[in-house]
C-alpha cells in the first residue's frame, strides 16, 4: 500500500473538519493542489468512503484504549483512519510495513506521540466490533418505517454494495445506435436496464474511454431514480414544462430528451451559481428548449404561466444518498428534516399554481423520511382538493407509506438506486 493515499486522506479530513464540507468534496479540493497518481486518488477515495462508514466503530474501539486528552489530532486521525479501514475490510498488508512507509513519507510531520499507540492497530482484529455505524436516531427511524429486519438489511446493504453507475445516451447530439457503437468500440459495456428502456447500467473496464464519451456529451451519468421520475411524468414533444429547483439540470436534460428538443422548459432555481452551471451544461448537452429564471420558490413564482407539466425537485435532507455519500449519515440531523419539510411544502404549493387544468405535477426527493414526502403530499392535498394523486404507469419500487399507495418509494436494497420518493399529481379542476 502506497502511503500517499493515506496522507491525501488525512489532508482531506483536516479540510473537511475546518470547513464542514464532506471528506469526498475536501479530497477533490486537496487533490487539485497536489501531485498524485490516479491509483493514489482512487485509493484515497476508497479510504475516505470506508472511514465515513466505520469511523464510529473505530473511535469506540480506540476510546477504550486511548484517552482523548492524551492524543493530538493527527495521531488520532491516523489511528481512526487505519482502524476504520481495517474494520471495513481494506487490506493494507503488513501494518508495520505500512506504518514505516507512512513515517518516512510524512517526515517531520509524523507525530512522535503516535509511536506509543501503534500497537492498537495490530490488535484491532482481536476485539469484537460494536455495530455502531449509524447514528441511533437514524437506525430507529428506519426501523419505525420499514420494520427491524428490513431496516437492518437496508443499512448493511448500503455499506456493503457498491452503487451501480447508470447512464443515458444523449440522442440530442447523436443517434442512439451510433453512440452504442462508439461505446462498444471503446469496450464500454452498456447493459440496458430492463425496467425502463433508455437507461443503461455502465460496466466500465476503461474509465478513460467512458470519460471521453462523457466529455463529448454523448453519455451522461445519473441515478436510476431521476430517470424514473421523468418517465412517470411522460413529457412529450411540444409541451410546456415548468422545472422548479432545476439545477444542475439532470431532470431538465432527461425531460428534453423525452421532448426531443421540441417545446419549452422553464427552469427555476434560487442559486444563480447553480443556474449558470446548468446553462453551461444544457448548452454542452445540446438542450435547446430551456429558459432559466432565478427565483426563490418558497415565494410566489415570478411567472404568469399555466403549463402541461411541472417538476418539483426541492432540496431535501438527502437521507436516500447515504450509500453514495456515507459521510452524510453523520451530518444529517432530525432538525434538518423538519426544516426541509417546511421548505418543501412552500415550494410545492407555489409551483402547483402553474399546473393547467388536466395537467400533471411530479414531486420528488432523494430522502426517505415521511416528513419530507408523505406528510408534504398529505398537507398539500388537504388544502388543494383540485389535485389528486395518481398511480404511475411504470410500476417500480414500493408504495408510499401512510396509505399513499399511488406514490412510489425506491430504496437501494430493493431497487438498486438512491433512496427516493415520487408522487404524481393531476390537477382535476
Ligand atoms: C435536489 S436539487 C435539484 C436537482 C435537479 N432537479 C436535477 O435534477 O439536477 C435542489 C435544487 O433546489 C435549489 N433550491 C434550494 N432552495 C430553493 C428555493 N427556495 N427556491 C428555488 N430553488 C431552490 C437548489 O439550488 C438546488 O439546485
Amino acid at each position: 500500500m502506497d502511503p500517499e493515499a493515506i496522507i491525501l486522506s488525512i489532508e482531506a479530513l483536516r479540510l473537511s473538519q475546518e470547513t464542514g464540507i464532506s471528506p469526498s468534496s475536501a479530497l477533490y479540493l486537496v487533490a487539485k493542489k497536489k501531485r498524485y497518481t490516479i491509483k493514489e486518488l482512487r485509493m484515497a477515495r476508497k479510504i475516505l468512503h470506508t472511514y465515513s462508514i466505520y469511523r464510529r466503530s473505530a473511535s469506540r474501539y480506540l476510546e477504550n484504549i486511548i484517552s482523548e486528552s492524551m492524543i493530538d489530532w493527527v495521531s488520532k486521525t491516523i489511528l481512526e483512519l487505519i482502524s476504520s479501514c481495517i474494520i471495513g475490510g481494506i487490506d493494507f498488508g503488513d501494518i508495520t510495513v505500512l506504518v514505516s512507509k507512512l513515517r518516512q513519507s510524512m517526515g517531520k510531520n509524523w507525530p512522535e506521540e503516535l509511536e506509543k499507540h501503534l500497537g492498537v492497530l495490530r490488535l484491532i482484529h482481536l476485539r469484537p466490533m460494536v455495530e455502531v455505524n449509524y447514528p441511533k436516531w437514524f437506525t430507529r427511524y428506519l426501523e419505525k418505517i420499514m420494520g427491524k429486519m428490513d431496516a437492518e438489511y437496508y443499512l448493511d446493504f448500503q455499506d456493503r454494495v457498491n452503487p451501480p453507475m447508470y447512464a443515458s445516451l444523449n440522442t440530442l447530439k447523436m443517434d442512439e445506435e451510433k453512440i452504442l457503437k462508439l461505446a462498444e468500440e471503446r469496450n464500454i459495456v452498456l447493459r440496458e436496464d430492463n425496467r425502463i428502456p433508455g437507461i443503461y447500467l455502465v460496466e466500465v473496464s476503461n474509465t478513460k474511454a467512458l470519460k471521453d464519451l462523457m466529455n463529448q456529451g454523448l453519455i451522461a451519468i445519473h441515478d436510476f431514480s431521476s430517470y424514473y421520475a421523468v418517465k412517470i411524468l411522460k413529457p412529450k414533444p411540444n409541451e410546456f414544462v415548468l422545472d422548479v429547483c432545476s439545477a444542475p439540470g439532470t431532470k431538465t436534460w432527461l425531460t428534453a430528451l423525452e421532448m426531443k428538443n421540441r417545446g419549452v422548459i422553464v427552469s427555476i432555481d434560487s442559486s444563480w451559481k447553480r443556474i449558470k452551471s446548468q446553462v453551461k451544461r444544457m448548452n454542452f448537452l445540446n438542450v435547446r428548449i430551456v429558459e432559466v429564471i432565478q427565483a426563490d420558490a418558497t415565494k410566489p413564482l415570478p411567472i404568469r404561466l399555466e403549463v402541461d407539466k411541472v417538476i418539483v425537485d426541492p432540496p431535501c435532507s438527502s437521507t436516500g444518498l447515504i450509500w453514495r455519500e456515507p459521510f452524510y449519515r453523520w451530518i444529517i440531523k432530525p432538525r434538518h428534516i423538519r426544516m426541509f419539510s417546511n421548505l418543501q411544502s412552500k415550494i410545492l404549493q407555489n409551483s402547483s399554481r402553474h399546473v393547467k387544468q388536466g395537467g400533471y405535477l411530479i414531486y420528488s426527493t432523494c430522502s426517505i423520511t415521511i416528513e419530507e414526502n408523505e406528510h408534504v403530499i398529505e398537507d398539500f392535498l388537504r388544502i388543494n382538493p383540485n389535485f389528486e394523486l395518481v398511480e404511475p404507469s411504470l410500476n417500480i419500487g414500493s408504495h408510499g407509506l401512510r396509505n399513499l399507495a399511488e406514490a412510489r418509494r425506491l430504496y437501494p436494497h430493493t431497487d438498486m438506486c438512491n433512496g427516493f420518493f415520487i408522487a404524481l399529481l393531476i390537477r382535476r379542476y
